[in-house]
């Protein structure tokens, strides 16, 4: 009997369900090349659902979600909803509540894609961001007195617990191990100023590392890295780092990739259920015109697929969107592929 998995589907706001339907169509020819089965199940959150109900997520949502294999997630953000509503609401609280303490954020450079630094191609940027999602400044802990007054005190903490930082760091290591490409690990930090915080993620990560004799090494600076990211991104294989700095160099990665056209995106609780994103956003401008590029969303299924360990399916469909940015399309951004979204999903499709 064939394997069936079961995928929500949030194909969530904007231009998320052009892109999802392309990343679903994709899902569906390897499914059926592979033998395997995918049952998905839609959930309407997002924007348009709060604007009409007043209700971010129903209570049910964590409870239903939870019983999937996997999610798959378009965007999240609505130009007439007021920042961080939807993104606290709707994104984080299943980043918290489901524990998806990975962020996997993949950097790679595909053939053809235009690069923005001089000089760098494919064999030089290829690398991947683990970035724990549960904790640090996002954990919300903190607070504000006296709003709106010339006295207003406003503090923001960051949250890190042994806990929480070994189990990313442990996770880090491993998928150094699993990637198999540099053996090499860099636990990017600021121990300089956050002496507090960094010297636990430091002392952890040296002392994980001891059951990594395989693995080598390295750290660098927040700051610093950005730097490196541009002028050396090959220095660099597997790159663990907090919640915030994890989200501010992963879209530096994006825009070094070619852009948002292509990034994807894993939330992952390694003993739970995990959400696939592209990390694009929503790009209302484009919603409804059959013009945004579909490639991060596929992307972004491949990866669903290599967590669930369909991993020869997931590499298909990388190899696919290889040959696509190589040969087909002629640009990443939205309208200039010389392709519609629907199409570039097609061209995926044929060339799985
Ligand atoms: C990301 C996004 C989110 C984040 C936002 C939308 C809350 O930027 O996934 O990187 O900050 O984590
Ligand atoms: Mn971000």
């Amino acid at each position: 009997m064939s394997k069936t998995y079961s995928i929500a589907v949030i194909p969530g706001d904007g231009t998320g369900p052009e892109v999802v339907a392309e990343g679903i169509k994709v899902l569906n020819a390897i499914s059926a090349k592979a033998g395997f089965k995918l049952a998905l199940k839609y959930y309407d959150f997002g924007g348009e659902r709060y604007l009409r109900t007043g209700e971010v997520l129903p209570d049910s949502a964590v409870s239903d979600l939870r019983k999937h294999d996997a999610i798959f997630l378009g965007a999240i953000g609505h130009p007439d909803v007021k920042p961080g509503i939807l993104e606290k609401g709707i994104l984080l609280r299943l980043r918290f509540e489901l524990d998806q303490y990975i962020n996997l954020r993949p950097v790679k450079l595909y053939p053809g894609v235009d690069c923005p630094l001089k000089g760098k191609g494919p064999a030089d940027i290829d690398f991947v961001v683990v970035r724990e999602n549960t904790e640090g400044i996002y954990a919300g802990a903190g607070g504000v007195l006296k709003k709106g007054t010339p006295d207003e005190v406003a503090v923001q903490e960051s949250i890190n617990t042994r806990k929480g930082v070994e189990r990313c760091i442990r996770y880090a290591f491993e998928y150094c191990k699993k990637r198999n490409k540099d053996m090499k690990l860099t636990l990017c930090g600021k121990t300089n100023v956050l002496t507090f915080a960094f010297d636990l993620w430091e002392r952890t990560f040296y002392e994980v590392a001891k059951e990594y004799p395989d693995v080598k090494v390295d750290y660098a600076h927040v700051d610093a890295i950005t730097m490196w990211f541009v002028k050396n991104p090959e220095w660099f294989d597997v790159i663990v780092t907090d919640n915030m700095f994890g989200d501010i160099i992963t879209d530096l990665g994006a825009m070094i990739q070619g852009g948002m056209g292509i990034a994807a995106g894993g939330n992952i609780n390694p003993e739970g259920v995990s959400m696939f994103e592209p990390i694009g956003g929503s790009a209302p401008k484009y919603k409804g015109k059959n013009m945004i590029n579909p490639l991060a969303a596929i992307c972004a299924a491949g990866l669903m697929l290599e967590h669930l360990e369909e991993t020869e399916s997931g590499k298909a469909i990388e190899k696919s969107v290889m040959k696509i940015t190589e040969k087909e399309i002629k640009s990443l951004a939205a309208g200039q592929m010389g392709h519609t979204t629907s199409e570039v999903g097609d061209l995926v499709v044929k060339n799985l």
